[in-house]
């Protein structure tokens, strides 16, 4: 399928008015780009008004005092941004004359203008034909050639360049780029897109595999803890064992099987032999029904492995006194994770 024609098809349709939109002036983009960068497009679209009536053109922005350009920045956050661009605005003001340099190459040589932000401004403003990728553009080419590259990746960032290069309209690149983001922000949105709107759904890979929603392919965040929780489901005739979470970590107050957690990867060989489980089954032989069940579980700073193990048991165990019996039948009236909810449900 031919993308570009359809894309921009749909775009001139479709498309935001968007009030940088309604200009060429390289200043005016370039400082939505920037504030677009770190905010939703309802908060983006005053703060740019704001920023605009206050700094004009890039020679007010150079001439203002930090704190100024600061006060206006306020509630945006990553203040170095706005740091940057003033360095920027006195960096154009006095080396370039004022001149907003018009290329690719040499937008990349202000402070704090990198890769995307110089794409960006050299293709909407002086219509260079650069593709500029952002987190929208990821996304969708991602979906639509069926990358499996996780996010990011060397092997991921070549294959969106290489496409994303080819995919740029040679006359129109601010068009195309625009819609590019553009169909990512309103129709190929993180969750649910909306593939039956989409103008490029016959040519797209994931969503002929149905796999739309598990690209692009996300490696856990760094800084992530990972938690290796081993669940044993032990039920004595038709009774579980359950107790409520600690306060001070998460699912605090949910009830929870019986539960050791391991500081690494364990199997069932090591868990048998924890100090703790040997002696919930004191000398009672046990052994594990079926495969365990394992889930992967991403929380903002954790990456839970979470194990579930069916023993079946012919004597009281001898597990810590937090614990109570209760009858598989009313395990509803407790209040469980999700995942443990997951679990009995998909058992
Ligand atoms: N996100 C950042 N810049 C954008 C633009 N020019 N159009 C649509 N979404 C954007
Ligand atoms: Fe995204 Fe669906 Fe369009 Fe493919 S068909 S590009 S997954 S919205």
């Amino acid at each position: 399928m031919d993308f570009l024609p359809a894309l921009i098809r749909w775009y001139r349709e479709y498309q935001r008015a968007l009030p940088w939109r309604e200009t060429s002036d390289p200043y005016a983009i370039w400082v939505s780009e920037v504030i677009l960068q770190q905010t939703r497009m309802a908060q983006g679209m005053e703060y740019y008004l704001r920023f605009l009536r206050r700094f004009p053109n890039v020679q007010s922005l150079a001439a203002a005092r930090e704190e100024e350009v600061l006060k206006i920045w306020q509630g945006l956050g990553y203040y170095s941004r706005a740091r940057n661009m003033h360095a920027a605005a006195r960096q154009i003001v006095l080396e370039r004359n004022g001149v907003f340099p018009p290329s690719f190459r040499e937008l990349q040589t202000l402070k704090g203008v990198g890769l995307y932000t110089a794409a960006a401004v050299a293709s909407i403003a002086f219509r260079e034909p650069v593709p500029a990728v952002d987190g929208n553009v990821n996304r969708v080419l991602a979906r639509l050639f069926g990358i499996e590259e996780p996010l990011l990746t060397p092997g991921f960032v070549q294959r969106v360049w290489a496409l994303a290069t080819s995919l740029t309209d040679p006359v129109r690149p601010d068009l195309s780029n625009q819609a590019w983001m553009e169909l990512g922000a309103l129709v190929c949105t993180p969750r649910q897109p909306d593939c039956l709107s989409c103008p490029l759904q016959p040519g797209c890979v994931a969503c002929a595999r149905g796999i739309q929603e598990r690209l692009p392919v996300r490696l856990p965040k760094t800084g992530v803890r990972p938690r290796y929780l081993h669940y044993l489901v032990l039920s004595l005739q038709d009774s579980v064992f359950l107790r409520r979470r600690p306060q001070g970590d998460i699912w605090q107050g949910l009830f929870e099987f019986p539960l050791v957690e391991t500081s690494q990867m364990a199997d069932l060989a090591g868990l048998m032999q924890h100090p703790e489980v040997s002696g919930w089954f004191d000398s009672q032989p046990w052994r594990v029904q079926g495969q365990p069940v394992c889930y992967r579980h991403r929380l903002t700073h954790q990456l839970l492995h979470v194990w579930f193990y069916e023993v079946k048991l012919t004597r009281m165990p001898r597990l810590p006194d937090e614990y109570i019996m209760v009858s598989r039948s009313s395990l509803d009236d407790y209040a469980i994770p999700r995942l443990i909810d997951k679990y009995l449900t998909e058992l």
